[in-house]
């Protein structure tokens, strides 16, 4: 037991941006509510900021520093929010409060999926808690949905949205016929994307949090270089209005499952889900994961994953759940990675190669006697057997290519990478081919 606390919880804020603001008007607005649920109340002692020029609003005032001391060495502060995002000095600042004693909360799924494996067990070490709802999903409760309200039951596979900026810019390149580049924009602008988009498209931060949620959905350590990642750059207007036409949607998903012989399947990628399906009804910056229990069957959560109030509502909750701990000087009671340390364990990630799916797969070509024929050949030799397929009419006379798009049956990912590699090096065939999965029990 650690000692109670029978006073206001302290919390010093790491970061001033517009999460921050989020937190501080939160915190105002909902004061009296959280009192009479906590059993105390939140005072915010300090915030610190990294920017010294930017203006910023009037909830700051008094209460803005620039020294990370001011948080980290005030013996008063129980809690330490920590919403600026980037490994360092994040990740500093996170190690030396757990040090100092203080419990943590971040949003930061950059740093916990990169150093959750060491800044966890320290948490556990020195009794303090050290809570992360908002690093996946935003404003979703996903990581207390798996740590608590799962705790009785298996759980085999989840599927997800997890990255909204990619899922914006797939539903506008869908529903507006935006190109890659305004539909990106427009995300920015929106205030969804991280500082670097290229974390979005490229599918990192989709990682970071798979490798999250993998580790508390599954109870083993998962790493984000363990995942298999693709971003969404290479999916092109052709894939989407093609996608359409054989009653498809293209989604950013996070995809992780249990596997019969005791491994992990790990992929964050476009994907091609039916146009009825519940993943391909979540559209703009939403998000939604998916949970599959063995006892409790599916699970389905979604909402805003990201964006200033929702982002704070997980942070200020979090803030809640560590100060009802305080009050009760029971720090440390649930395990942060929802499965006790020692009981972590680290299964084979099966590698990607293995997976087996249908595929969606384009191929811009000379419409000229036999390349159909020639591309046929080389699938069947590598044991992927078409299902459909659609050309598209000649435009501009015998010289402009053409697309061909075909569906596949089950075929293993080896397979048909080997089998794209062959037909790119056939005469007749004008750009790289293009493959997408299509995700079953979507
Ligand atoms: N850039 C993230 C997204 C925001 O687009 O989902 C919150 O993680």
């Amino acid at each position: 037991m650690n000692a109670r606390v029978s006073r206001p919880i302290r919390i010093g804020l790491f970061g001033a941006g517009v999460v921050g603001e989020g937190i501080l008007r939160l915190l105002e607005d909902n004061a009296g509510a959280i009192e009479r649920r906590m059993g105390s109340s939140i005072e915010v002692r300090r915030v610190v900021a990294r920017d010294t020029g930017r203006p910023r609003s009037s909830r700051f005032d008094g209460l803005l520093s620039f020294r990370p001391e001011d948080v980290l060495d005030d013996p008063e502060i129980d809690v330490v929010v920590e919403v600026m995002g980037g490994l360092e000095p994040a990740g500093e600042y996170v190690r030396r409060a757990i040090e100092a004693g203080k419990s943590v909360v971040t949003a930061n799924k950059a740093l916990l999926a990169e150093r959750g494996h060491e800044l966890i067990p320290l948490s556990e070490a020195r009794r303090v808690d050290l809570y992360f709802e908002a690093a996946v999903a935003g404003g979703i409760p996903v990581i207390r949905v798996l740590r608590e309200a799962l705790a009785a039951d298996t759980v085999v596979a989840l599927r997800g949205i997890v990255n909204g900026t990619s899922n914006y810019i797939l539903s506008e390149m869908r529903e507006r016929g935006l190109d890659f580049a305004e539909a990106l924009a427009g995300a920015q602008a929106a205030g969804y994307a991280e500082a670097d988009p290229t974390l979005d498209v490229g599918g990192g931060d989709a990682t970071h949090k798979l490798a999250i949620l993998a580790t508390l959905a599954f109870g083993a350590d998962v790493r984000p270089e363990e995942i298999a990642t693709e971003g969404i750059t290479e999916v092109g207007a052709v894939d989407i209005e093609m996608a359409s036409r054989f009653g498809y949607v293209i989604k950013p998903l996070a995809v992780g499952a249990a596997r019969p012989d005791g491994s992990l399947d790990l992929r964050v990628h476009p994907a091609l889900v039916p146009e009825a399906s519940v993943l391909a009804s979540i559209s703009g910056a939403l998000n939604v994961v998916v949970l599959e229990g063995k006892m409790l069957g599916p699970c389905l959560l979604s909402g805003y994953g990201a964006g200033a109030l929702p982002t704070a509502m997980s942070v200020v909750s979090d803030i809640v759940d560590v100060g009802r701990n305080l009050v009760f000087g029971a720090s440390g009671r649930v395990p942060q990675r929802a499965w006790r340390g020692e009981h972590l364990a680290r299964p084979p990630i099966a590698p990607p190669g293995q997976h087996e799916c249908r595929w969606y797969l384009r191929f811009s070509v000379l419409d000229r006697p036999g390349v159909l024929a020639r591309i046929a050949g080389v699938l069947g030799a590598f044991d992927v057997s078409i299902e459909q397929m659609v050309q598209e009419g000649r435009g501009g006379g015998s010289d402009e290519p053409v697309h061909v798009v075909m569906l596949t049956h089950e075929a293993r990912e080896e397979n048909v990478r080997h089998a794209l590699r062959e037909i790119e090096l056939l005469k007749g065939m004008v750009a790289r081919a293009r493959a997408l999965r299509i995700e079953a029990g979507a």
